[in-house]
């Protein structure tokens, strides 16, 4: 363990992991859902699964890791079933293939930061100009994976959960003072109803179809991500209540996003607030607009405020992403972690690139496929969204699940959970996970894989 590195206290281990699930997710990829979703009764569904499906499924990520004391794909074997590898081979598979986009849209926002702190709003009435722009945006993106690889580079405690330790608050602190200013706008309050007033008529299959993917996104499970992590942490901590308040800081920060966006919202739509436009416009278009429409200097602190935030919330979630592949070199093939974590972001920004170019400089990327069904093309990013965050994870979340009850044995996950939980034992969590780890868990997981496919990408309408 010593040569790997580890975290150096619980604290510094809930710091790194809840840093990984607050991201885009959160501030972005939330918000929108809310929108689309009908309101408060996407917050409703959204609150229900975190706690019911995600959170059984960061206590597994986790005790696996510590038990193994090795990587995604390491970790299979070290428990000795080797066979079920190809799990955590998926896992590195997706944490590459969605860093590769991820990073382009963080690259985007750190763009943003600069030109709205210089006062140019005007950036946003030509989005696809901007992302066009792909020698300005791609070294954007550049400079974040450099940050990135960087922060992998210096290692566990050193690097990892120092960078989560200063982000974190920052970025608590950022999005509260944005809170506090967007409640005195005019309409605010159109806005917040919105957000936290469940109009049941809404409630749909596809609310609870869509909460459930967005949970699991925004905690970064299914991919081994916290596999990793729990693979650095010390054997006294509490996996339960680690886990317990990661999810908490994940949907509190979550939650709070909704509580500067929507009264933002409100603002802007003069109070007669029905929906949210979805996609990238909601963060890249209407957000801007909003503070160029406060204009002059508050406009461009708040806009360069809340496009920094974005960028600390994506950095800590691009480094989990990238230390998921880099401790899998560094155990496995015995590179040093610094050689991986460079070699590593070479290749994801590489892989990246028709994400970048796909969004209106190379029209082969822009159009790039048309699913089954689709009346319209859909482009590279995309499509790597549709196929890495909204099928493989959820994918590799049920594997690695199912793997947990049925191969490795409950007996040895509650065996494993107790170090560290003395209370684990008599307690309704374990009595819960009894339940949840080999049925519910696994048959929701497949559900929203399978039902995902078909609806995405061969346009079965249920
Ligand atoms: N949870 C991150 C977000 O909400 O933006 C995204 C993410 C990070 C997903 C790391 C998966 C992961 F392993």
């Amino acid at each position: 363990m010593a040569s790997r590195g580890g975290f150096s206290s619980k604290a510094g281990f809930i710091a790194a992991a809840a840093g990984s699930a607050v991201g885009l997710g959160n501030i972005w990829g939330f918000p929108y859902e809310v929108g689309a979703g009908g309101g408060a009764i996407f917050v409703l569904v959204y609150l229900f699964f975190c706690f019911v499906l995600c959170f059984p499924v960061m206590i597994t990520e986790i005790a696996i890791g510590r038990k193994s004391g090795r990587n995604a794909v390491g970790a299979f074997n070290a428990l000795g079933h080797k066979k079920w590898n190809f799990v955590g081979k998926i896992g590195v598979l997706s944490g590459i293939l969605i860093l590769s986009f991820y990073n382009v849209i963080a690259g985007w926002a750190f763009g943003y930061t600069f030109q709205l702190g210089s006062g140019n709003f005007a950036v946003a009435d030509n989005f696809t100009a901007f992302t066009s722009n792909v020698f300005e945006v791609g070294t954007y993106g550049m400079l974040f994976m450099i940050a990135t690889a960087f922060i992998v580079s210096k290692g566990i405690s050193g690097g990892i959960e120092k960078a989560a330790k200063i982000l974190l608050p920052t970025l608590i602190f950022m999005i509260l003072g944005l809170v506090i200013y967007s409640l005195f706008l005019p309409n605010a309050m159109s806005g917040l109803k919105f957000y936290l007033l469940p109009d049941f008529s809404k409630f749909s299959f596809n609310v609870v179809f869509n909460a459930m993917g967005q949970a699991f996104f925004s905690l970064s499970l299914g991919m081994g991500a916290l596999i990793t992590y729990g693979s650095y942490v010390g054997k006294n901590d509490n996996i339960v209540s680690s886990a317990a308040l990661i999810t908490l800081a994940d949907v509190g920060i979550a939650f709070i996003a909704g509580m500067m966006i929507f009264p933002f919202i409100g603002y802007i739509s003069n109070g007669e607030l029905t929906g949210v436009g979805g996609g990238p416009e909601l963060i890249f278009v209407t957000l801007p607009q909003i503070f160029g429409s406060i204009g002059g200097v508050t406009g461009s602190i708040l806009g360069a405020s809340f496009f920094a935030l974005l960028c600390f919330a994506a950095l800590t979630s691009t480094v989990s992403l990238l230390e998921v592949p880099v401790s899998y070199l560094v155990d496995e093939y015995k590179l040093t972690r610094t050689k991986a974590a460079w070699l590593m972001a070479g290749i994801v920004y590489v892989i990246g690139i028709p994400s970048l170019v796909g969004n209106g400089y190379s029209e082969y990327f822009t159009e790039f496929i048309q699913y089954f069904n689709a009346e319209t093309k859909t482009n590279f990013l995309s499509f790597v969204v549709n196929l890495a965050n909204d099928s493989f994870l959820p994918l590799g979340g049920c594997l690695i699940v199912f793997f947990a009850a049925h191969i490795w044995k409950k007996e040895n996950i509650d065996a494993e959970i107790s170090i560290g939980a003395p209370n684990y034992e008599k307690s309704f969590v374990k009595k819960y996970l009894s339940i949840a780890l080999p049925y519910l868990v696994p048959i929701l997981l497949a559900t929203i894989f399978i039902m995902t496919v078909l609806v995405t990408f061969f346009g079965v309408d249920f």
